[in-house]
């Protein structure tokens, strides 16, 4: 049966040998195996990534790398990056060396606040009634959430505002609650969602017990009440800039002034062309995700939220831009970034921690700082690839190794390869073929690997 009841309560060993039957054709004793060999060393260790999550196996790594060299404001920092594609941490470290004697990289917080949002129906019939109750009730409101929020209040945090919204162009008898918070270091997910279920509790009573209510005044019926993962106010802008001049020569024979013009005329693209905005975009937050993913924060959020903010203006568009003013070069970033420092996975992951001291254990506005430029270096490295050489020419080279593996070539076979494609065209069919050659030519090139001559 591959419908079941009680999954969760199943022991790890019980949860694998019920997928190895019913899901698996290889032998359950191999897939037991295999799934257990993924897993901690470490029994305390491993606890604490099952529970993480839900239903966990085993676990699915990720190489963890670093890119050194990025200097931003004046500090230097080698930063950590988690990610799958092979040329996302190449292209993050040659942005931070490109930069690193052009003044380096620059970044600010533009500012930190959050959004959550009550949705209710109330359906009384004069809207002014409701927004001059909201007024007298606002002072007990915020009275009501003390006991969550003097923690926050204490660190420099808490509620900044509240307001209320009419809704009724989505819906009659819609509105809501809109407050914005400060969390300070932490991303404070649960905190917002905290407060604002408590809001909607005491919005309830409070409306219930007004005596100017009669009737169907009286009542409101609480939608929802949750956080906004879209958060242009918690932003940060990072930028690049130096004379044209000393952008340097490029490859194809590219002088500094026709770099600059081509690289801005691409950002320009981005800024105005859909299609190419979100593979521009998805570029940024190859940078982004990574150096995300590696200090436990939340990549969904920061996704969500960033591709939310590029279409702020009714049309999808570049999160960077690009200009040439005066003979100098800029190249900038404006993204909201959502992240925490403390409390989270990043207190609790192992290697988040680490990634955290690596970073020198930031705050959340450094924090934001970091992740920007690094959003930017690694736009910059792709978007330069594109202007010179084309991005297959890089892309292929990091991707070589991994088309090798696919064919279980030996060491020694990836060693003369590497040196084979230096100057050649890489793609799966021209190193299937080489391999072919090779092995055929000279059967002895292609040792053994694990005892099994590799199957092309
Ligand atoms: C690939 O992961 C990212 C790029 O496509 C970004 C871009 O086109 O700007 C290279």
């Amino acid at each position: 049966m591959k419908s079941i009841s009680g999954f969760s309560k199943l022991s790890k060993a019980d949860k694998i040998s019920w997928l190895a039957k019913y899901f698996f054709t290889s032998n359950p004793v191999d897939i037991v195996r295999e799934f257990a060999s993924f897993a901690h060393t470490n029994v305390e260790t491993q606890r604490l990534f099952d529970g993480i999550s839900e239903n966990t196996l085993t676990n699915f790594y990720l190489p963890y790398g670093v890119a050194p060299n990025f200097m931003i404001n004046d500090r230097m920092y080698c930063v950590p990056m988690v990610i799958e594609e092979s040329s996302v941490v190449a292209a993050a470290a040659s942005g931070a060396k490109f930069w690193e004697d052009k003044g380096g990289f620059h970044a600010e917080v533009v500012s930190t606040i959050k959004v959550g949002q009550v949705h209710f129906r109330w359906e009384g019939a004069d809207p002014e009634k409701l927004e001059r109750f909201f007024v007298e009730v606002e002072p007990r409101l915020r009275e009501g959430v003390t006991h969550l929020v003097a923690n926050m209040d204490r660190r420099g945090g808490g509620i900044i505002g509240l307001e209320l919204e009419n809704c009724q162009h989505i819906e009659p008898g819609l509105w809501q609650l809109k407050a914005r918070f400060e969390t300070c270091n932490a991303m404070g997910a649960n905190f917002i969602n905290s407060v604002l279920e408590e809001f909607a509790r005491l919005l309830q009573g409070e409306v219930r017990n007004n005596t100017s209510f009669i009737g169907r005044e009286r009542t409101i019926e609480i939608i929802m009440a949750i956080l906004s993962n879209y958060t242009p106010e918690c932003r940060v802008k990072a930028w690049v800039e130096c004379p044209v001049e000393t952008l340097g020569s490029f490859k194809g024979n590219l002088s500094a002034a026709d770099f600059g013009r081509k690289f801005v005329t691409a950002i320009r693209i981005a800024e105005n062309d859909r299609f190419r905005a979100a593979t521009h975009n998805k570029g940024i937050f190859n940078g982004i995700d990574a150096v995300i993913l590696a200090t436990g924060n939340d990549f969904r959020a920061t996704e969500a939220c960033g591709h939310a903010y590029a279409a702020r203006n009714g049309q999808y568009a570049s999160l960077s831009h690009a200009e040439i003013n005066d003979g100098i070069f800029r190249f900038e970033l404006d993204v909201p970034l959502a992240v925490g420092t403390v409390g989270g996975l990043t207190g609790l992951h192992p290697l988040a921690k680490r990634s955290m001291e690596l970073l020198g254990n930031p705050g959340a506005h450094e924090l934001m700082e970091i992740i920007a430029c690094v959003g930017l270096a690694q736009n910059f490295s792709a978007v330069k690839s594109l202007v010179t050489t084309g991005i297959q020419y890089g892309h292929m080279r990091m991707h070589l190794t991994n088309i090798l593996n696919h064919f279980g070539a030996s060491e020694a076979e990836v060693e003369r390869a590497v040196a084979y494609f230096q100057d050649k065209t890489i793609s799966f069919p021209s190193v299937r073929e080489y391999l072919r050659t090779q092995r055929a030519d000279n059967p002895r090139n292609s040792e053994l690997k694990d005892g099994k001559l590799p199957a092309i």
